[in-house]
Parts: structure tokens; C-alpha cells; sequence
């Protein structure tokens, strides 16, 4: 018996010895490739990006969303924080990024505490949009959203960096992995729909010495609301970090208000800013769709009318003609690189 019992504990041993190589292979060996490497031991390394996306209801949302959401759906140990500029938050909306199933928490003032543990001091701020500002023909777009996520980033996140994406824009996925190396505040250029074609950074001998931007308007940080992020950590060291609603000096008044910050401490992404990875582009605006007429209430017409009440037909704005870079005036600085970017 005393043999068996060994035998039996011996046999064990082996199948257990086996069971842990195995797991170990499964983690280890396909490096990059194995499911348990991405969730289990690579995810732990890669710092967190924060995407900060201010929404609001209109026809083209939805297909903003869903070319916007799959395009996260590339990049790992990505958060959304999709914010709603409306007093409640739309459920086509909440069902769609159920669906794209990319990790976000989907804010509006009035629901943020039972959404979020530890958040219970959001619930009385809303993310719609000032009633001062909701009458004006100007108004700053977005502003309230992305400052109801700055609270958000300061509250919950101790590491990574975030992002402002706009809802429209286009992204290339590597985009976020450039992001990803943010530690204070990083740069990189925008392509924009303006005959400029290109807001950003530009860089000679490795150094930032200016602005290449169509409206300079007197800014300290002529940049689109795209071409910069800002760490997390760097976040939670300036309190005072807020976005004000002072149409066009939204991303000037944010950069400044993170004080003590200078030109000299921008880190220069996407290859010193040679490569376009975002661009500022614009969905084409949709009439609302009209009514549906009585003699279709037998068809489905019906029901796509109840989720739609838009247009998806979408189409990109064209650009006016193009300027051309001088090349004189830039030569030897990274704008070389993008001018072969502009049609
Ligand atoms: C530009 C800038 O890139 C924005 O960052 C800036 O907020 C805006 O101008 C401005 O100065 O008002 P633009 O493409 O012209 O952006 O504006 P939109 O795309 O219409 O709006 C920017 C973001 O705010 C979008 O993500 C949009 O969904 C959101 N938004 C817009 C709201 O949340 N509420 C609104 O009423 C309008
Ligand atoms: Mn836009």
C-alpha cells in the first residue's frame, strides 16, 4: 500500500509539475502572440491611455461613434470616457459601446455615481453645456464635457495619460501608443481641413521653436485641440488644471492653466513630429430626417426611425486648396517631412 500511496503522490507530482510548465509555456513562450501574455503579463507594463471624448446628440453621432470606437478597439489598455453633453445619457448611445465593447465608462453629471465607485462627489456636476452659453451663436463645443473628465482622470487615475479625442477626428490607432509615452505633456502634428493642411510642433536640430498653425491669434500654444496629451501623474501635481469656455482659446487657456509649463518642456512625439497619426476632420452636417408618413406604419420604417432620426450617409468636407510650406523660411526643421504629407 505504503508503494502505491508513493506511486500515487509521485504521479502527482509529475502531473502537477507538467500543469505548471504548461501554464508557464502558455504565458510565456508565445510572447506578443498568447492571449495570457496580452491580458496577464503584458497589460501590467503598458502605462493606461486615457480617451477623453466629448458627444452630443445629432444625426451623424452614431457614425462618428462607431468608426471612432472600433478605432480604440485596436489599441490595449485603452479607457473611454465617452461624455454626453445632455442631461441624460442617450441609451443608443450606452448600447453601442456595449456592443464596440472597447472599456469605458460612459458619463453625464446625473448618473456618474452609480456608474462609478468613489465618484459620489460628481453626482451634482452635469456635463451639459452651461445655459449662459447654450444660447450664444458661438459657443465653446465640448468644453464642459472634457472638464467633468479632467475631474474624473484626477480622481481615479494615478498613472498613464489622456487625450482629448473630439468624437469627428480621424485616428490612427499608433496615435495612442505614441500617447502611451506621455509623461508630462507631449506634442504631435494634426492634419486639419484648412488650406494649412497641418497644425504643429516645429522642430529643428531635435528642438521645438515654434507653431505651424493657421490661427495663431496671439496664442502661447497655437495647437489643435488633437496635437497634444498630458500625463497623469503631471495631472494630479496641477490642481488647477481646467479647460475655460472661451471660444478658440480652449485648448490655450487649458494649456496655460497648466502652470508651471513652458515651451521648452513639450515632448516631441510621433518621430519629432514628422509623422500625421490624427486628423481634425469634420462629418459633413445632416438635415433632420423629416417625419414618416402614416402610410409606412406597417413597415420597418417605423422602428429605424425610433433609433435613427438621422442620416447615416456621411461624407468627409472638402478642403480649400491647399498652402504650400516655405521652404526657405523651414528648412531643416521637421516641416521638410510633413510637406510631402500636403497634396
Ligand atoms: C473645434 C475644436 O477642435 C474643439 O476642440 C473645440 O471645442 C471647438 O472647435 C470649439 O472651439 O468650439 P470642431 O470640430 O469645430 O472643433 O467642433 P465639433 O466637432 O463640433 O465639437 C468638438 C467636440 O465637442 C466634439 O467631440 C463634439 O461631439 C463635442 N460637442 C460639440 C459637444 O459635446 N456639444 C456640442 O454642443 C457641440
Ligand atoms: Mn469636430
Amino acid at each position: 500500500m505504503k508503494v502505491l500511496n508513493r506511486f500515487h503522490k509521485f504521479g502527482f507530482g509529475i502531473v502537477f509539475g507538467f500543469l505548471i510548465g504548461f501554464l508557464w509555456s502558455l504565458i510565456y513562450s508565445y510572447e506578443g502572440t498568447s492571449f495570457f501574455h496580452e491580458t496577464l503579463v503584458k497589460k501590467e507594463v503598458l502605462p493606461q491611455v486615457y480617451v477623453i471624448t466629448p458627444t452630443y446628440r445629432r444625426q451623424e453621432q452614431l457614425a462618428d461613434l462607431t468608426r471612432l470606437g472600433y478605432t480604440l478597439k485596436h489599441v490595449p489598455n485603452l479607457l473611454w470616457l465617452l461624455i454626453e453633453d445632455s442631461d441624460s445619457l442617450n441609451p443608443l448611445v450606452a448600447d453601442l459601446l456595449k456592443k464596440i465593447n472597447v472599456p469605458f465608462v460612459h458619463l453625464n453629471g446625473k448618473v456618474l455615481s452609480i456608474l462609478i465607485p468613489n465618484s459620489l462627489s460628481f453626482s451634482n456636476i452635469s456635463a451639459r453645456i452651461p445655459e449662459e452659453y447654450q444660447k450664444k451663436k458661438g459657443k465653446p463645443r465640448g468644453v464642459s464635457n472634457r472638464n467633468l473628465g479632467l475631474e474624473w482622470i484626477k480622481k481615479n487615475a494615478t498613472d498613464g495619460a489622456f487625450y482629448f479625442a473630439d468624437d469627428d477626428n480621424t485616428y490612427d490607432p499608433e496615435l495612442f501608443e505614441e500617447i502611451r509615452k506621455t509623461v508630462n505633456v507631449s506634442m504631435f502634428p494634426v492634419g486639419v481641413c484648412t488650406p494649412y493642411q497641418v497644425s504643429s510642433p516645429i522642430v529643428r536640430d531635435g528642438k521645438i521653436i515654434g507653431f505651424y498653425d493657421g490661427w495663431k491669434a496671439g496664442r502661447k500654444f497655437p495647437v489643435d485641440m488633437a496635437g497634444f496629451a498630458v500625463g497623469g501623474k503631471f495631472l494630479l501635481s496641477r490642481p488647477n488644471a481646467t479647460m475655460s469656455f472661451v471660444m478658440g482659446k480652449e485648448e490655450e487657456d487649458f494649456l496655460r492653466s497648466l502652470d508651471p509649463f513652458e515651451i521648452s518642456d513639450i515632448e516631441l512625439l510621433a518621430s519629432n513630429c514628422t509623422k500625421i497619426l490624427v486628423w481634425h476632420t469634420r462629418t459633413q452636417k445632416n438635415a433632420e430626417a423629416p417625419a414618416i408618413d402614416v402610410k409606412y406604419n406597417d413597415t420597418n420604417l417605423v422602428e429605424l426611425r425610433k433609433i435613427l432620426v438621422l442620416v447615416w450617409h456621411t461624407q468627409t468636407v472638402k478642403t480649400e486648396k491647399s498652402k504650400q510650406i516655405d521652404h526657405e523660411k523651414y528648412g531643416n526643421t521637421n516641416l521638410e517631412q510633413l510637406a510631402k504629407l500636403i497634396v
